[in-house]
């Protein structure tokens, strides 16, 4: 791509953007959902949105209509995923552009990693986003758990199974859920406003399992985390977390701590 056309190409995506833009804040004034109100799994409440396509001839959307996919696509990953979602409740070419599978690929990559490049998700990558979404939540509602130090909360999130494995950030190891679980309660109790921050989280997601992956640094020390999730009955649960033996902040790593 030479120097004029890439210059011709972010011009239209600009255009496309602001034209955007405006697409989204009318449906958004229409709409009372807000973010909440994008239904990722199904396109069923985009027909509530009334909007008319006579009025968008007289505001440049029909220029957007016009567009090359490729162009159109490329446009689409400037935009965020709430962006993406309203946009794709504005009108039917919108949102045949919006669940475009490239534009969702490009939003994944720029959310999430820019790993997983080859792979190709059985269901689109517009499924993959919002499974991959649903698992970062649900990781990151065990450091939660952890901040809160919430027994109960952390024996419904762990599947009550005798396969389940749990590496401690001091190196201890429990197995089957009941030692798990009471792991967890003996951390609760001994530790003390605990600082959890997560960084580098990176999921890969299947039908039914899913894996974690991410640096975790706490206020006493830090370490590489890998958890482990199963589908069981529509929802997920903790199968198998594992921390490495956490340095200590300013210490060689001779030192363990409890966690
Ligand atoms: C994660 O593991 C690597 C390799 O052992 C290590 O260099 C790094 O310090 C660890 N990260 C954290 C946050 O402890």
């Amino acid at each position: 791509m030479d120097i004029s056309f890439s210059g011709v190409v972010t011009f239209i995506c600009c255009v496309f953007a602001a034209a955007a833009a405006f697409l989204i804040r009318r449906s958004k004034s229409k709409s009372d959902g807000g973010e909440d109100s994008c239904n990722l799994n199904g396109g069923d409440m985009v027909e509530k949105v009334p909007v008319t396509v006579v009025a968008e001839k007289h505001t440049g959307a029909s220029m957007m209509e016009q567009l090359v996919p490729e162009i159109t696509t490329h446009a689409l990953s400037y935009l965020d995923y709430p962006s993406l979602c309203r946009l794709s409740m504005t009108n039917s070419l919108m949102r045949k552009a919006a669940n475009d599978d490239n534009a969702w690929k490009a939003l994944y990559h720029k959310d999430f990693t820019l790993e997983q490049d080859s792979v190709t998700p059985i269901n689109g990558w517009k499924a993959y986003y919002a499974a991959t979404r649903a698992i970062m939540n649900v990781n990151a509602d065990f450091f939660k758990i952890i901040k809160e130090r919430s027994v109960p909360a952390m024996e419904r999130f762990w599947i009550n199974a005798d396969y389940v494995k749990c590496f401690h950030a001091s190196g201890e190891y429990f197995t089957g859920y009941n030692a798990v679980i009471g792991s967890w309660q003996l951390a609760f109790n001994w530790e003390q406003n605990v600082d959890v921050e997560i960084r580098d989280v990176k999921a890969r997601v299947m039908t039914d399992s899913a894996w974690v992956t991410m640096k975790a640094y706490l206020n006493m020390g830090s370490g590489n985390v890998t958890n482990v999730f199963e589908f069981h009955n529509g929802r997920w649960y903790m199968v198998h977390h594992h921390c490495s033996v956490m340095l200590i902040h300013g210490g060689a790593g001779q030192q363990v701590v409890q966690g």
